[in-house]
């Protein structure tokens, strides 16, 4: 027996303390202070329950509300001290309410576990986490539309296999992240709502026999029902998983525009400068300017996945209801959260910032016989060729042009019809870029008229959420 006291919350079991190891194994106060606020709001709605219920007296239930606002400013000032030996949030924040208000705090954990009491408060932090995921990834939707607005017609390559393919707009090529990213916001909706259920009053797995009313709860923590299955309500965490794997996506998402800001910033391509707001240069060459941010962005996504893949990996195989195992659960979800935010302010940030060189993407898009397609195009439209006929035309056409060392729209017509007697010289309407870009006006097309309608109506529809709130 050491002479440390043994644990102030079950001592009536326990005669020594834990050993050093166990502590440190298992004490969560480290990670899960950050849960106070949640744990602290979900205690204050039992006490208030428990009144109601006539389980609690009403000042009893006054006197904890009270003290648990104390907790909170105690807190939010900083003079709090968190204890290790008290293990957890839940033990820290009972304890100290115990200290400030005496025996009526022993009465808030009736008809209540800490198993009920962790889910509840997880569930409530992941919830404030999409509803603050959610306003970001609109800010950068709005970033982007409004990019896309100005840019509707700065003409760029577009690209498959990193080759330039067809000719696209800017704006069309950041309206894509906006699609991307409504998708994105709708996954986290959806999570949200799957995730909004009440575990409170699950108690330890089976319930309780004291005369709750977990609906009266559900509702004063913002939850639209109580959990059905009290075993279910304290051992599964598939709405962190769930809003893991939506921020996962999204941070795929955000990779692949952060490594395009990397690409397009490199002297080879030269299509968009970032101002020294978010560029570094280097300590050795003094002509560097590179996008730390955007790589930083590009990389947030292995801990993303990985927070995912851990959790997954936590709760694989555990046995109803709940076990320690599922401790593990925050650390990496909050690391995950924290790191998907700074991707979405820093990549809001720097679409703010980037500025395109029409210039170079212009120069750029012309290159690699860009407009082939059209080429061929307009040999299946005006001189009814099979469009395979057209393709194998066109391919000779390039050919002649690649030998020549010319863009397709600076070969003479006469090598085009050495190769398809019948073409005219009405073809070079098709073969320069603005004409390529501005012919794609099918639903969903690059057209700048298209693109220009598309950007405004986003930028309608991101202002009527706002104002719908
Ligand atoms: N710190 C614990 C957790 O995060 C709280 C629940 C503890 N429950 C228990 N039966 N030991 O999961």
């Amino acid at each position: 027996m050491t002479d440390k006291p043994a644990n102030a919350m079950w001592g009536g079991r326990f005669q020594m303390s834990p050993a050093e190891i166990m502590q440190e194994i298992n004490a969560s106060i480290g990670f899960d202070k950050r849960l106070a606020p949640q744990d602290i709001r979900g205690s204050k709605a039992h006490a208030q329950m428990l009144a109601e219920a006539g389980i609690l007296t009403k000042s009893d239930a006054k006197e904890i509300v009270k003290g648990l606002d104390q907790v909170q400013a105690e807190i939010d000032a900083g003079t709090f001290e968190f204890s290790v030996a008290l293990e957890d949030v839940h033990m820290n924040v009972e304890n100290r309410l115990k200290t400030l208000i005496g025996a009526a705090a022993g009465r808030l954990h009736t008809a209540r576990s800490r198993n009920d009491q962790v889910a509840t408060d997880f569930r409530l932090y992941v919830r404030d986490a999409i509803d603050g995921i959610d306003a970001a990834l609109e800010r950068v939707q709005q970033a982007l539309a409004e990019k896309a607005e100005a840019h509707a017609a700065t003409v760029m390559p577009g690209f498959t296999h990193l080759q330039p393919a067809q000719p696209v707009t800017f704006g069309h090529h950041l309206l894509a992240y906006v699609e991307m990213i409504a998708r994105d916001r709708g996954r986290f909706a959806d999570a949200r709502k799957r995730l909004n259920e009440s575990p409170l009053g699950s108690a330890a797995l089976a319930g309780t026999s004291f005369p709750i009313d977990r609906k009266r709860t559900a509702e004063a923590l913002g939850f639209d029902r109580p959990m059905a299955n009290s075993l279910d309500g304290v051992s599964d965490r598939d709405f962190a998983l769930e809003t893991l794997a939506a921020a996962t996506i999204t941070a795929i998402h955000f990779s692949r525009l952060a490594e395009e800001i990397v690409i397009w910033m490199t002297p080879q391509f030269g299509f968009v400068k970032l101002s020294d707001r978010f560029t570094t240069g280097s300590s050795i060459m003094p002509q560097k300017r590179n996008p730390d941010a955007a790589e930083l962005a590009r990389a947030k996504v292995g801990r993303i996945a990985a927070a995912f893949q851990g959790l997954a990996m936590v709760m694989k195989g555990l046995p109803l209801a709940y076990s320690k195992d599922m401790q593990e659960d925050k650390e990496t979800t909050f690391d995950a959260l924290a790191s998907l935010r700074l991707v979405m302010a820093a990549m809001a940030g720097m679409i703010g910032d980037l500025e395109p060189v029409p210039e170079a993407m212009r120069a750029a898009a012309g290159r690699g016989y860009s407009t082939a397609t059209d080429l061929a195009d307009w040999l299946v439209r005006e001189l009814k060729m099979p469009f395979r006929d057209a393709h194998h035309v066109t391919g000779s056409i390039v050919k002649a042009a690649e030998t020549k060392g010319l863009d397709l729209d600076k070969l003479p017509l006469a090598d085009m019809q050495a190769i398809e007697p019948k073409i005219t010289k009405a073809v070079f309407s098709v073969l320069s870029v603005e004409n390529s870009v501005k012919s794609r006006t099918s639903y969903g097309g690059t057209a700048p008229q298209n693109v220009l309608k598309m950007a405004r109506h986003w930028l309608r529809r991101l202002e009527k959420g706002r104002a719908k709130g």
